[in-house]
């Protein structure tokens, strides 16, 4: 709901269970009044005809509370936009007009020098906390020199004054992503970002803050924000000198230049969404999930099928019996959707060659992809294929025929990372060829899902001939989504998985229009719990791919893990199946069989269940919940037994106190007070044990 308030120069914006308030000033500054508990239109307005803070000399009386600082004039804090001509630099606005759509504010202003037109968007749904925010900047002038876009963030968050505060994060690197860090938060400036081309293993694009780092899993204020941008980002948070706190998010890495905008052309920033939750970090991973599942992910209604897919099990060594007889052992083990990884197309035998070449492997497939498919459908399932579009091998059909259509700078070396370059997709012509290759590959073959892979950086990110180089940083992305859209609706009945080596592409921008992601190559049962942790600080279990891969574990660190402890840990996410299955013994694949089907009657409450992180994977007993109306799921893990120490009694959380819960394995009734507040024993022991636990309400 939005609320204007009498001046029709304040705005007050309502959720669930909060509220975002702001106000246009007599001098057209807009300033920020509000983000947290809801507040009343009355109360926005008190706030609005508070005195201004008295003048001081070398102080801006707007750094901190301007909800969209430009560059230029009295301000000193990182501008979110920064706009220049051969002449003149920075912006002066003047208000335009606001209007409100639905649940959607627009407020425009313009600059007469620069004829700019900026509108910045906001957006708060009855059903979320989750406010989005992103501007548009257009060229307004007939004619005239371009505008250069040095930097246009999506917005600018203002928080509350408070004496201090703490910094979430979600860091990592290739087989190792989004491991949670919090550091308090000191005056200066805190930057994430990916200078890399995509979102990057590195950080996912959200940051959450609390105050003086008082907040726990369950209780206390914590505003987060989170960019749905897959190309090069940037999120700035900064302590100011008061004390306030101002985050910026958009795309880019620094502000060395977007976009030039010629007379008529417009940029719309991505979405840069925030959230305030009163209930804690937990609260918060739950409101930022419901409104995914509502408002972000495609078809998020539809449960993500049980997968199994072989890259670890057959690398690029892959033949159609070797694919036949994984299939059929996926299907008896009750898998749903069985996946062709790389090395199926063009002369790929290996990561020398043919990326950009999709047609199958003559040698491998003789008959296309198109009788596997048929036979895996004849087994029940549904048939996958991998993808890497944006890529090519300099040993390619492709590449021969078109060594200009890569990133690369005249006269200078085209670095190669896993023996590919990366395709210029701001190019039209690259666009079309990308679109006919891949449309023909689904129209020929019954595809139900495409695994859309990415495995490099960019690097030499030039663009011979053109204008205005650096552009391709945006267009790229633009025309990936644009790609995948196009895809989509000539292919509605196709999903797809966004994948960068693991979980190098995972942002709200791509799960948009993806209907789940590779969460990482690490697929180590103990490893990808605290990688699994850190994602659902912001994801749902809903599009978090794992899989149950072979022991040791011959990918990355040769950990034996029994059957039982790698499901228990992929059943957390959307559950897959990726070891060679040809190498299971018939009691290995019982057993998993038994997993699968367990995992079946746990989905509809893992996958869109409300998450409670009950204890942290830090060695010792760690676990998660999961609450889905009548139905708990509880997955728990201990890393090892200590001492001989029975590990601690666990508390559920998110139950009713005054209800009974009855175990699902063993009849035993609980009362809801005795599982909130004794806990209950898990009866794991050892090393690298687990268990699911089920109870229903009554
Ligand atoms: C990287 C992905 O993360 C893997 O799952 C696999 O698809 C390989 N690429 C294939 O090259």
């Amino acid at each position: 709901m939005i609320e204007t308030g009498n001046t029709g120069r304040t705005w007050l914006l309502t959720g669930a269970s909060s509220s975002y308030a702001l106000r246009l000033t007599e001098q057209d500054e807009l300033v920020h009044l509000h983000w947290g508990p809801r507040i009343s239109l009355a109360a926005a307005e008190a706030l609005a005809a508070a005195p201004e803070l008295p003048f001081r000399a070398f102080e801006s009386h707007l750094d901190g509370r301007e909800e969209y600082p430009v560059e230029g004039g009295p301000r000193f804090v990182r501008p979110a936009l920064s706009v220049r001509t051969p002449e003149v630099r920075g912006t002066e606005w003047a208000f335009a007009a606001a209007s409100v759509d639905g649940d959607e504010l627009r407020i425009g202003f313009t600059d007469s020098v620069h004829r700019l037109a900026l509108t910045l968007h906001y957006r708060m749904r009855d059903d979320s906390d989750v406010v989005e925010r992103w501007a548009t900047v257009a060229h307004a002038g007939a004619d005239g020199p371009p505008l250069e876009l040095l930097r246009a963030d999506a917005a600018a968050w203002s928080l509350p004054a408070r004496d201090g505060w703490r910094l979430s994060r979600l860091h990592g690197r290739w087989a190792a992503e989004s491991r949670l860090a919090r550091a308090e938060l000191t005056h200066g400036e805190s930057v994430i970002s990916s200078r890399r081309g995509h979102t990057g293993h590195q950080y996912l694009p959200w940051v959450a803050l609390d105050a003086d780092g008082a907040a726990t899993e369950e209780s206390g204020e914590v505003y987060g924000c989170a960019l749905g941008w897959s190309g090069s980002w940037r999120i700035s948070v900064q302590r100011l000198p008061d004390g306030l706190v101002q985050i910026t998010g958009g795309a880019g890495y620094d502000d060395s230049g977007l976009l030039r905008l010629a007379p008529g052309e417009s940029y719309t920033t991505p979405v840069f969404a925030g959230l305030w939750s009163g209930q804690g970090f937990g609260g918060a991973s739950r409101a930022w999930h419901a409104w995914q599942l509502a408002h972000v992910i495609p078809d998020a209604h539809k449960p993500r099928p049980v997968l199994y897919n072989s890259w670890e099990a057959t690398g690029f060594d892959i033949s159609l019996d070797q694919q036949r007889a994984l299939a059929e052992r996926a299907a008896a083990m009750g898998v749903e959707l069985f996946v062709v990884d790389d090395a199926w197309f063009g002369q790929r035998t290996s990561d020398r060659a043919g990326l950009g070449d999709w047609t199958a492997n003559p040698d491998r497939f003789p008959g296309g992809l198109k009788p596997l498919a048929d036979e895996v459908h004849g087994l029940g399932m549904q048939f996958g294929i991998w993808v890497e579009p944006e890529m090519v091998n300099a040993d390619s059909d492709l590449y021969r025929a078109h060594p200009d259509w890569v990133q690369h700078f005249p006269g200078r070396a085209r670095t190669e990372y896993r023996n590919q370059l990366v395709l210029n997709l701001a190019r039209p012509d690259v666009q079309e060829y990308l679109w006919e290759q891949l449309d023909t590959l689904l129209s020929g073959t019954p595809v139900d899902y495409v695994k859309w892979d990415f495995n490099r950086c960019f690097t030499d990110a030039g663009w011979p001939g053109e204008e205005y180089p650096q552009k391709l940083w945006i267009e790229h992305v633009d025309a990936l989504y644009a790609l995948i859209d196009r895809l989509r609706a000539a292919h509605p009945s196709v999903a797809f998985e966004s994948c960068s080596g693991g979980g190098g592409r995972i942002d709200l921008g791509i799960l948009s229009r993806t209907d789940q992601v590779w969460t990482s190559d690490n697929t180590d049962p103990l490893d990808r719990l605290a990688i699994q942790e850190g994602f659902g600080h912001i994801h749902p279990a809903r599009v978090m791919a794992a899989w149950v891969t072979d022991s040791p574990n011959h990918q990355l660190n040769g950990r034996v893990s029994s059957l039982r402890f790698r499901f228990v840990s992929a059943m957390a996410g959307v559950l897959g199946v990726g070891g060679d299955l040809t190498e299971w013994s018939e009691e290995e694949l019982a057993e998993a069989r038994s997993w699968v089907d367990l995992y079946k009657e746990i989905r509809p409450v893992v996958q869109y269940g409300a998450l409670y992180r009950l204890r942290e994977p830090r060695g010792g007993l760690s676990a998660v919940q999961y609450v889905h109306g009548e139905e708990t799921v509880v997955l728990m893990w201990l890393e090892a037994q200590r001492y001989g120490e029975r590990p601690p009694a666990l508390r559920l959380r998110g139950l009713d106190p005054a209800a009974t819960y009855t175990c699902l394995d063993t009849g035993t009734v609980h009362h809801g007070s005795a599982l909130l507040h004794q806990g209950l024993h898990t009866e794991l022991q050892g090393d690298l044990d687990a268990r699911v636990l089920r109870l229903r309400r009554g």
